[in-house]
């Protein structure tokens, strides 16, 4: 076991297990390419993409909030009645009144005095789930209970939109409690600014994006987020971290922002591409099979590079919700990191998947009849 039960421990709170859960299906952006009449090289080269998960007929997000849910309970020491908390982070939610955080609860068979809602804010809000966990460990509300996060969503766009490639799905819960995995520094630095960037208006079933405002608006959040650490933390603030993850929409949009970031903070282009190649790139090694899971993009790329890390290493992590809202992030490893018991998830997911064609995956979208499971 690589966690601890609840405790009333609160001066450090952080992650104490991790789940992850991702659908049974998945295609490679070249076969969309073929089908779509582009040049696989902009999907492959020019977004970074290679396959995005897909829910079959059967899945959705109920499944992957709930299969993220009981991994990471499996893997802790405590029971269903150690949480005080059950909150999902999602923009996929099946209802504008009932939370998806009860369907979870409903699966679970968690019932009781606990505080079950669901957070709203694009792909933002799997942070702010997270956030409110930290904070109401922090303080005292939680009176030794643990909290169980869930961030989860299913990223699809109108057939032959120009964000098709990007596409995705997938789950990550973390059960917040005494830091065995990471811990998480309660002061962050957050950036908002109103935006019509990307949006779904009630009654849509696909988002509306301005796709380079989405860019400018990703870009300038990292730049003011990063800037405003780096003012309080000092210069040498980044060297000391050995991982930045990012909200990852398509892997070349975190290279878009970090080379503006290098650029706005002075370094010369070879900088901060290095900077990029050594600390952020690698840390996206699962949403390269995922795509974009909007609220569980960044926790992915958390949850991978946390595996193998030595107690005390440092990471950061970047959120951003369209709309728009930012924040930045530090954690620390813990001992139990080391271990990464939760990448099985990921392996067995992948290992399991089906790779779908083309003509199932029109009959996925509606597009033609065929039988796509
Ligand atoms: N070989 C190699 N590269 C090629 C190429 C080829 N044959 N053809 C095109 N490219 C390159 C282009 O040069 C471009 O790269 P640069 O930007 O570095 O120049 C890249 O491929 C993409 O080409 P386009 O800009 O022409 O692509 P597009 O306009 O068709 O679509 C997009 C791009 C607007 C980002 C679209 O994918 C989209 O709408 N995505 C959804 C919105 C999104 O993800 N925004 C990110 C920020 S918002 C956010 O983070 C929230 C969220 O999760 C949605």
């Amino acid at each position: 076991m690589n966690s601890q039960p609840a405790s009333h421990a609160t001066t450090e709170v952080g992650i104490a297990s991790i789940g992850l859960q991702l659908p049974s299906l998945a295609f490679d952006v070249r076969d969309l390419a073929s089908l779509r009449g582009e040049d696989p090289d902009k999907f492959t080269i020019g977004l970074g993409c290679r396959e995005m998960a897909l829910c079959s007929e059967d899945e959705g997000i109920v499944h992957l909030a709930l299969g993220a849910a009981r991994r990471a309970l499996d893997r802790w020491d405590g029971e269903l009645d150690d949480l005080g908390l059950l909150v999902v982070g999602t923009e996929s939610a099946v209802d504008m009144s009932r939370p998806l955080s009860a369907w979870v609860a409903d699966g679970l068979g968690l019932r009781g005095a606990v505080r079950s809602y669901e957070v709203k804010h694009a792909c933002y809000g799997g942070t702010l789930a997270l956030r409110q966990a930290v904070e109401w460990k922090l303080s005292g509300a939680a009176a030794g209970k643990a909290a169980l996060v869930v961030a989860a969503d299913v990223a699809l766009y109108e057939p032959g939109d120009p964000g098709e490639p990007t596409q995705g799905a997938g789950a990550v819960a973390f059960v917040v409690d005494v830091p065995t995995i990471a811990s998480i520094d309660v002061h962050s630095h957050a950036w908002s600014e109103p935006e019509f960037d990307f949006w779904r208006p009630v009654g849509q079933d696909f988002p509306s994006v301005d796709g380079p405002l989405s860019l400018d608006c990703y870009k300038r959040a990292a730049e003011r987020c990063f800037r405003r650490w780096i003012e309080e933390a000092g210069d040498a603030s980044l060297s000391k971290l050995e991982a930045v993850c990012f909200h990852v929409p398509f892997p070349k949009m975190v290279k878009k922002a970090v080379l503006a970031l290098g650029e706005s903070l002075g370094w010369s282009e070879e900088v901060s591409r290095a900077f990029y190649s050594e600390k952020v790139g690698p840390t996206m090694g699962w949403n390269l099979f995922t795509g974009n899971a909007y609220t569980a993009a960044l926790w992915i790329a958390v949850a991978r590079t946390l595996i193998g890390r030595t107690e005390g290493a440092r990471l950061a992590a970047f959120s951003y919700g369209s709309g728009f809202g930012s924040e930045l992030l530090t954690l620390t490893a813990g001992p139990a990191a080391i271990d990464g018991a939760w990448a099985r998830d990921v392996e067995t997911d992948v290992a399991n998947r089906r790779l779908i064609d083309v003509a199932a995956y029109q009959g996925l979208r509606g597009e033609r009849e065929v039988a796509a499971a």
